[in-house]
């Protein structure tokens, strides 16, 4: 960080600093892998959907009497490990900003915290508008994805509303313009599993360790290109399908990785056995898991309320949501 600020950085701080909200998103072709681990680029292309339902609001304020950075997650102080990725994020600004001040950062999320949906993607894509906002700067929506990648590369997509695609290697995300009005995402929020790898740890040890991580890295970018294809002409069932091998295949090769990595509990699988009757009864709805054991479904807006109810039915499920697609991150005024 900079030890001396300059005049014109410091007149530019929003006194009552900078709020913003961002959406979590899903990916339906996934991400799971680093080509550079230092810069925090993926290794695999990616395309997801943001959704209207989960969000995240922060505020940022840079105040010149702080002694140091002070994080407010959810209404408590945040613990270490979040603390410094937020640190990080915020030293970049600062930087960019030529500002030595130090912050205060309060965050919380919309939905329910312990379900274990807090998700990296819509808490470091409102942070880094947030904090750019806070220091006085505006940026452009890919530089601001970019930010926000070199925190959570999922984060990356957040900036943006609706399909929202991430190339292999590339430092920001690009909005896909494709009509989202037809399609709901139910998510089945599972039993917790007691004990959960972090994503980037996760995907270092499938890199390292799992023999079928070439197979991945080779078949991901075949899987991206057929979904993106297959959605640009409309064809949902193909759509569905290419979504719901992704997930497998990414599921699979960190299932080979050494100790292995498996995310799915009982519920899980009874939640997906559960999408597959339905589709074999007629419904449209296909799945997709990420770094949980939640289930998160592909579906119509005139479905998803039968969706709801048979997900609800599931043993172990505690709660499903539904949503709409979302908007792109934004700063909003006081709640
Ligand atoms: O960028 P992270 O650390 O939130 O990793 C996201 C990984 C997955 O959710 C499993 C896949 C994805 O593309 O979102």
């Amino acid at each position: 960080m900079p030890s001396v600020t300059k005049d014109s950085a410091e007149a530019r701080v929003p006194p009552a600093g900078c709020r913003a909200l961002a959406h979590s998103n899903i990916a339906l072709a996934k991400y799971w892998g680093k080509r550079d681990i230092e810069r925090n680029l993926p290794d695999v292309p990616s395309l997801s959907l943001t959704l209207a339902a989960l969000s995240t609001t922060t505020l940022v304020r840079f105040d010149p009497d702080a002694r140091a950075d002070e994080v407010t997650l959810n209404g408590a102080p945040a613990e270490e490990g979040a603390a410094a990725k937020i640190r990080t994020l915020l030293d970049r600004v600062r930087r960019e900003a030529g500002l030595a001040w130090h912050a205060q950062v309060i965050t919380g999320n919309d939905f329910p915290t312990a379900s274990g949906l807090a998700s990296s993607a819509s808490g470091f894509a409102a942070l880094a508008l947030a904090a750019l906002g806070a220091a006085g700067l505006s940026w452009p929506s890919p530089a601001v994805s970019a930010l926000a990648r070199a925190s959570s590369v999922s984060a990356a997509r957040s900036i943006f509303g609706g399909f929202v695609a991430l190339e292999a290697g590339a430092a920001q995300a690009e909005p896909v313009a494709i009509d989202t009005t037809a399609l709901r995402m139910v998510i089945a929020v599972t039993q917790t599993a007691p004990k959960k790898v972090g994503s980037t740890q996760g995907m270092l040890r499938t890199q390292d360790t799992s023999p079928y991580y070439e197979a991945w890295r080779s078949a991901a970018p075949r899987i991206y290109s057929e979904l993106r294809g297959a959605l640009a002409r409309g064809d949902l069932e193909r759509v569905g399908e290419a979504m719901e091998q992704s997930t497998l295949c990414m599921h699979a090769t960190m299932l080979a990785a050494a100790p292995a990595i498996s995310y799915f509990s009982p519920q899980t699988i009874a939640a997906m056995d559960c999408v597959r009757d339905l589709r074999a009864a007629g419904t449209f709805a296909y799945f997709t898991m990420d770094a949980g054991p939640h289930v998160k479904v592909l579906t119509l807006a005139d479905r998803a309320e039968r969706v709801r109810r048979e997900l609800e039915t599931v043993p172990g499920v505690h709660r499903v949501l539904v949503s709409a697609a979302g908007a792109g991150a934004r700063i909003v005024e006081e709640p």
